[in-house]
C-alpha cells in the first residue's frame, strides 16, 4: 500500500506555508494584548530573547525530525526511537492540535464576522467610541448563536483546504495569502506612524520598563514563543516531512523566525499607534483588536476600504495557521492509520468543530456548565496548550534531540541540504541544552506558583 508521500512544488511554497503556519492570530491577535497587558517592551524584550534562544533550536529541530523520517509526528517519534515512549510526545501534539484548534476556530469565526461587519457598515457606529465598540463586541462573544454560526464557516474553510491536500491546498492557498498579509500590514503600519500621537505607541512597545515585569509575564512570553512559531505539537515537523533532501533546513528556519517575528512587530506597531493616538487603553486584553481598531478605521480616509481589509487579512493569517494545526491531525490518521486523507480531514475536523462550539458557549452563551478551574473553558483551553501543553512538547523534542537521536544524527541530516559543514556539534548541543534548563526552569516555576501561590523566582 506504499503510497507516494506529498511533498511540497518548491522551496518557496514551502516556506510561505510554514511562514503561513507560524503568522497567525497568535502575531496580530495574541501578541498586541498579551504585550499591552504586560508591560509592553518589556514583554517584547522577554518574548524575542525566547524565541531566539528556545525558538530556532527546537524549529529546525522538529524540521529536521520530520524530514528525516518523512513521517507527521507519531510515526516520526516511533520511527526513531523504536519501541520506546517516545512516540507519546507525538500524542501530544495531536492532542494540543485538538485543543489549540479547538478555541483557534472560534476566534477565526470572530475575524469573519468583523470583515462582514466592516464590510457591511464600515463601522459607522462605532467611529471614535471604543466603550460601543466593547460591549458590541462583548455581546457578540457571549452570544449562544452568531459565533458558532462563523466558527464553524471557518473550520469549514480549513477542512476544504486540507482536502485538497499539501501543494494543491495548503502550499497554494498560503502563496496567494502571505503576501498579501505583508502588503497590508505595511500600508497600515505607516498609517498608524503618521497618525498625531501614534510615536507614542512605538515608544511603548519598544522602549522597555523592566518594572513592569512579573514572573508570570516572563512565562506567558516563552509560551507565546512556542505559540507563535507553532512549535512543541509537531506542527513543523508535519511540514518538514513534506520536504525533500533537498532543502537548507537551517537558513529556513531563520527565514521563517524572521518573517514571523516581524510580522508580530508590525501588527504591534499597527495596533499600538492607533491605541495611543485614540487615548484608548493598552492594556484592554483579548478584545483589544476587536474594540479599538473598528472605532479608529470610519476615522480614516479609505476607513471603510481599510478596515475591510485589515480584518480579512487576520482571517487569512487564522486560516493558513489553522490548517496547519488540523495537517497535525489529518497526517496522524493517514500516517498511523492508514485512511485517506479526505476521512481523516471530515471526521476530525468535525469533531474539533463540536469542542469549538462548547469553547465558544463557554464566553456566555452557556457559562454555567463550561467553567474549569474557574475560568471558562476557552482560557482554560487556551493556558493549558500555551502555558503548558506546548512548552512541554518542546522541550522533550529537545530532549529527544539531545539525548536519544544524538546530535551526531541531528547534524548528519541537516547537513543533507548544507553546503558547508555547519556548527560543529560542541555548540549545537550547548543551544540544545540552553533551550530546554530555560523551559524546564520556566514551567517548573509556574507549577511551583500554581501550587504555593508565590512563584520560585520572581
Ligand atoms: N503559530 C500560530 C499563530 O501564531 C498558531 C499555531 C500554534 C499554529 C501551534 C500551529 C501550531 O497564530
Amino acid at each position: 500500500m506504499v503510497e507516494k508521500r506529498e511533498h511540497w512544488g518548491s522551496r518557496f511554497g514551502f516556506i510561505l506555508a510554514a511562514s503561513g503556519s507560524a503568522v497567525g492570530l497568535g502575531n496580530i491577535w495574541k501578541y498586541p494584548h498579551m504585550a499591552g497587558s504586560n508591560g509592553g517592551a518589556a514583554f517584547t524584550m522577554i518574548y524575542l530573547l525566547c524565541i531566539a534562544v528556545v525558538g530556532l533550536p527546537i524549529l529546525i529541530g522538529e524540521f529536521v525530525i520530520g524530514r528525516k523520517t518523512q513521517l507527521s509526528p507519531v510515526g516520526a517519534f516511533e520511527k526513531l526511537a523504536q519501541k520506546s515512549w517516545w512516540k507519546y510526545v507525538g500524542f501530544l501534539g495531536v492532542a494540543s492540535a485538538f485543543v489549540i484548534l479547538s478555541f483557534y476556530s472560534v476566534v477565526g469565526g470572530w475575524t469573519l464576522r468583523y470583515t462582514f461587519l466592516a464590510l457591511t457598515t464600515g463601522f459607522e457606529s462605532f467611529a471614535g467610541n471604543p466603550d460601543i465598540a466593547s460591549d458590541a463586541f462583548n455581546s457578540f462573544v457571549s452570544n449562544a448563536w452568531n459565533p458558532i454560526f462563523w466558527h464553524l464557516i471557518f473550520m469549514g474553510l480549513c477542512i476544504w483546504i486540507i482536502v485538497n491536500g499539501v501543494k494543491g491546498g495548503i502550499e497554494r492557498w498560503s502563496k496567494v495569502m502571505m503576501p498579501m498579509i505583508l502588503v497590508l500590514l505595511v500600508i497600515l503600519m505607516v498609517r498608524g506612524i503618521t497618525l498625531p500621537g501614534g510615536m507614542e505607541g512605538v515608544k511603548f512597545l519598544f522602549l522597555p520598563k523592566f518594572s513592569d515585569l512579573t514572573a508570570s509575564s516572563v512565562v506567558l512570553a516563552l509560551g507565546h514563543a512556542f505559540f507563535t512559531l507553532s512549535l512543541g505539537m509537531g506542527t513543523m515537523i508535519t511540514y518538514g516531512s513534506y520536504l525533500g533532501k533537498d532543502q537548507n533546513l537551517v537558513t529556513s528556519g531563520i527565514l521563517i523566525l524572521v518573517i514571523d517575528t516581524i510580522i508580530a512587530l508590525m501588527a504591534g506597531v499597527v495596533i499600538f499607534t492607533t491605541v495611543f493616538a485614540l487615548g484608548a487603553d493598552p492594556g484592554e486584553g483579548p478584545g483589544l483588536i476587536f474594540t479599538i481598531l473598528p472605532t479608529i478605521f470610519p476615522q480614516m480616509p479609505g476607513g471603510h476600504l481599510w478596515g475591510t481589509l485589515f480584518f480579512f487579512l487576520l482571517f487569512l493569517a487564522a486560516l493558513t495557521s489553522a490548517i496547519s494545526i488540523l495537517e497535525v491531525v489529518t497526517a496522524y490518521f493517514i500516517d498511523q492509520k492508514g485512511w485517506s486523507r479526505s476521512r481523516a480531514t471530515y471526521v476530525f475536523g468535525s469533531i474539533i468543530g463540536i469542542v469549538g462550539v462548547f469553547c465558544s458557549l463557554s464566553l456566555g452563551g452557556f457559562t454555567d456548565f463550561s467553567t474549569v478551574f474557574n475560568i471558562s473553558f476557552f482560557n482554560f483551553l487556551d493556558y493549558a496548550s500555551s502555558k503548558y501543553m506546548l512548552p512541554i512538547g518542546g522541550m522533550l523534542t529537545a530532549i529527544f534531540v539531545l539525548y536519544r537521536w544524538g546530535i551526531p544524527k541531528f547534524l548528519e541530516e541537516i547537513r543533507e541540504g548544507q553546503k558547508g559543514k555547519g556548527l560543529p556539534d560542541i555548540v549545537v548541543k550547548v543551544l540544545f541544552s540552553i533551550a530546554i534548563v530555560v523551559v524546564f526552569f520556566i514551567i517548573a516555576n509556574e507549577i511551583v506558583e500554581v501550587f504555593t501561590g508565590s512563584p520560585l523566582i520572581g
